[in-house]
């Protein structure tokens, strides 16, 4: 039987390869992919848990499913991801026509636990241990992924793709609830790792962004042998096919010299680092117990300048964390003034249940307050990025062309042969040029002509046409 499966994919890069592999496992198991709930047998969230107004979305599209699964009791709805794994059976208790709950460390059990809805076996739910429910072992054997499956067709484009190579998080920093949902932190072994880059590189990937919730401190024990970031980075270099190594998210303290210089020698691997700040404030850098100082992280950040001095970096915020005063903000504006972040997300303060800031700390600023700290936050990195993108104008820069700007396809011009293209260049900044869709996947030299504070805008350059055997 042909099965149809509509999945919607909210959340962290991590989410988004979450979902590639799930569907590639449901593609083994005859199901295809639809594009609407309504014609879907099954419609499954992949959530996310990181901040309040992420899984209040997923309530009120489940809210919409409700008379859905009335009028089609056979249609299964399932949750899954980081969300499934912090609420479990609270899940069923606000959402009872939900039939399956499957937490980021039970995803390889999906078609199993489908077939078993379907056959009568009534709502199913899998999800890993507590991280207080076991030995350090079997909780960490409960959240392992199944990367190696994957599907091409479910990437945003076929030559760039995620590769996990760290599972879970143990840093436990107050706000943050990925630790409960995603598990102790596991380094995946870089001979698993190698071989799927392999594969990835096979099927005609040629960037590939390694994921991790602090990817920098990735290390893989095997007896003596001992494989940190810097070693991984190296063999993965030898893979043939893949051209640009990008790897996201960094945690500031070990930011290692070894790590830096290795980045440095290595051409295909970008000179872009994501380093969440946070703060600029010691005292809520405390709080959050993010385990650097201010000066901690310039330290770091000067030794990125003196080692890779051309390098972008980049970071995330929270603004109106606990306790935090107007002062305290102002450090954190100028902490972008003084790093020039190329980009920064900002985020306001969500409290978590589940977290040691959620016990303990008071989630005393305003709604309006964090609003105004998000907008003025906001507004110095779009001053710098965009000061610092206006340098790059008149040079040229190469980019890894990925497609159609979402303004050419919202403007629905898909005949024209001339679209707005869209690149992004090694130290990850994002071009738009007008090109044509055959350039997609290709490594394009664009000479940059204007710039705002998130693109840059360039054309072309023409190449010189060499003949060869005077053709
Ligand atoms: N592992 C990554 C980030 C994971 S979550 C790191 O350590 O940097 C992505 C971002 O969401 C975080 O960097 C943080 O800025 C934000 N975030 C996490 N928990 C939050 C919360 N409770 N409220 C608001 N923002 C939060
Ligand atoms: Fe969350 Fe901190 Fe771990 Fe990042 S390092 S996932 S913010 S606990
Ligand atoms: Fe969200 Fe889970 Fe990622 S909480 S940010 S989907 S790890």
């Amino acid at each position: 039987m042909n099965k149809k499966v509509y999945i919607k994919t909210v959340g962290c890069q991590m989410n988004v390869l979450d979902s590639e592999m799930v569907v590639a496992d449901l593609k083994r198991h005859g199901y295809t992919v639809v594009e609407t709930p309504r014609e879907a047998d099954c419609v499954l969230y992949n959530t996310c848990s990181v901040r309040e107004h992420a899984e209040e979305k997923v309530y009120s599209a489940l809210g919409k499913l409700k008379q859905a699964k009335k009028q089609n009791p056979d249609k299964i709805i399932g949750i899954m991801g980081c969300m499934a794994q912090k609420d479990q059976e609270i899940i069923f208790k606000r959402a009872p026509y939900v039939d399956l709950i499957v937490g980021p460390g039970q995803l390889h059990t999906i078609p199993g636990l489908l077939e078993k809805v379907q056959t009568g076996e009534g709502r199913q739910m899998a999800v890993s241990l507590s991280r207080k429910g076991g030995s350090q072992l079997t909780i960490a054997r409960s959240h392992e992924t199944f990367d190696p499956l994957r599907d091409p067709a479910m990437r945003p484009t076929p030559f760039q793709a995620y590769l996990r190579i760290q599972i879970g998080c143990d840093k436990f920093c107050t706000y943050c609830v990925v630790p409960n949902t995603r598990g102790p932190e596991q380094g995946r072994a870089p001979d698993q790792i190698l071989s799927e880059a392999t594969i990835l590189a096979d099927q005609g990937c040629k960037e590939i962004t390694l994921l991790g919730q602090t990817v920098n401190s990735y290390k893989h024990i095997d007896g003596d042998t001992t494989t940190d970031m810097a070693s991984l980075l190296e063999q993965l270099h030898d893979v043939s096919g893949i051209e640009r190594i990008k790897f996201v998210t960094n945690y500031p303290k070990d930011m290692t010299e070894r790590l830096l210089t290795t980045i440095r020698d290595l051409p295909k691997v970008s000179p872009y680092l994501h380093v969440p700040a946070q703060s600029g404030s010691d005292a809520v850098l405390k709080r959050m117990k993010r385990g650097y100082t201010i000066a901690d992280y310039m330290e770091m950040f000067e030794r990125i300048e003196t080692i890779l001095p051309h390098a972008t970096v980049s970071s995330d915020f929270i603004v109106g964390f606990c306790g935090e005063t107007e002062e305290d903000f102002q450090k954190s504006v100028k902490l972008i003034e003084r790093c020039r972040f190329k980009n920064s997300f900002i985020f306001q303060y969500s409290v978590r249940p589940g977290t040691k800031a959620s016990e303990r700390l008071e989630d005393d600023i305003p709604r309006e307050v964090k609003a105004r700290r998000n907008n003025e936050l906001l507004a110095m990195q779009d001053k710098v990025a965009k000061e610092d993108n206006l340098k790059l104008v008149g040079e040229t820069v190469r980019v890894l062309v990925e497609g159609p700007s979402k303004k050419s396809l919202r403007d629905g011009d898909d005949d024209s042969p001339v679209v707005q293209m869209i690149g992004r260049t090694h130290r990850d900044r994002i071009v738009a040029f007008d090109g044509n869709r055959r350039q997609a996947g290709q490594f394009l030299d664009i000479q940059i002509d204007d710039a705002s504070c998130h693109t840059l805008v360039g054309r072309v350059k023409t190449v010189d046409v060499v003949t060869i055997g005077g053709v």
